[in-house]
C-alpha cells in the first residue's frame, strides 16, 4: 500500500498537519510520502494506492493566484505562491483505482462559514468521477497561525483510522 499526502501551505500550518497525516498513516502500516504541491507531478494518483491532499481554505475554497499573493503580503514566502492544489489539479492525470481523502486548515473564527478548500477538492473530483472519503478541517488560530492545541493530534487520529480502512479495503 503505497500513500501520497500533497499539500499546499502557506504559512507551514497545513504542511504541519501533512507530516502528522502522515505519522497516522504510518502507524496504520501505510508506506507513504509527503510531496509539496509546488514539487508533485501531474502522475502522483497514478502511482499511488491513497492519495491524501491538503490545503488551506482561501476565500471559502481553493487559494487562486490572487489570495496567494495576499498571502506572501502578509509574510508568507514567496516561493509557495507559484502554485496551489487547484492548478495541480487541472493538470493531474486520472487513475480510477486509486483511493483519495481530503482534509483543509481553516481560521477558527470563521467555522460557522460554510467554505472548505477540503469540500471544494472534493466536489472537484467527484465531478471527475472519484469517490472522495469524508473530509476533515483543522483549525488554525488566525491567517498565519498557530495550530489549535489538539490539532495535530487529532489529524494523527485521523490519518490512523483512515490507513486502518484503506488497509482492510485492501485485505479483503
Ligand atoms: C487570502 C486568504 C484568505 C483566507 N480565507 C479564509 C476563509 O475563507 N476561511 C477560513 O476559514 N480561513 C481563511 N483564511 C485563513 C487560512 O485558512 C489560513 O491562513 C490557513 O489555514 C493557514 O494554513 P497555511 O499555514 O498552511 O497556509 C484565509 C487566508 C488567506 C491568506
Amino acid at each position: 500500500m503505497r500513500a501520497a499526502v500533497v499539500y499546499e501551505s502557506m504559512f507551514g500550518n497545513t504542511a504541519t498537519i501533512a507530516t502528522s497525516v502522515a505519522n497516522g498513516l504510518r502507524s496504520a502500516g501505510v508506506q507513504v510520502r509527503v510531496i509539496p504541491v509546488t514539487a508533485a507531478g501531474d502522475d502522483v494518483l497514478r502511482t499511488h494506492d491513497l492519495v491524501v491532499i491538503g490545503a488551506p481554505t482561501h476565500a471559502l475554497g481553493l487559494s487562486r493566484p490572487s489570495t496567494r499573493a495576499d498571502a506572501v503580503l502578509r509574510g508568507a514566502p514567496a516561493e509557495v505562491e507559484a502554485r496551489g492544489v487547484r492548478e495541480w489539479l487541472d493538470d493531474l492525470q486520472d487513475a480510477r483505482s486509486v483511493r483519495i481523502a481530503v482534509f483543509d486548515t481553516r481560521a477558527r473564527a470563521m467555522r460557522r462559514l460554510p467554505g472548505s478548500a477540503a469540500r471544494h477538492v472534493a466536489h472537484l473530483l467527484r465531478r471527475r468521477g472519484y469517490d472522495v472519503a469524508p473530509s476533515a478541517s483543522f483549525y488554525v488560530g488566525g491567517t498565519e497561525g498557530p495550530l489549535g492545541r489538539h490539532e495535530e493530534a487529532r489529524a494523527g487520529d485521523w490519518a490512523t483510522d483512515l490507513g486502518h480502512q484503506v488497509m482492510r479495503q485492501v485485505v479483503a
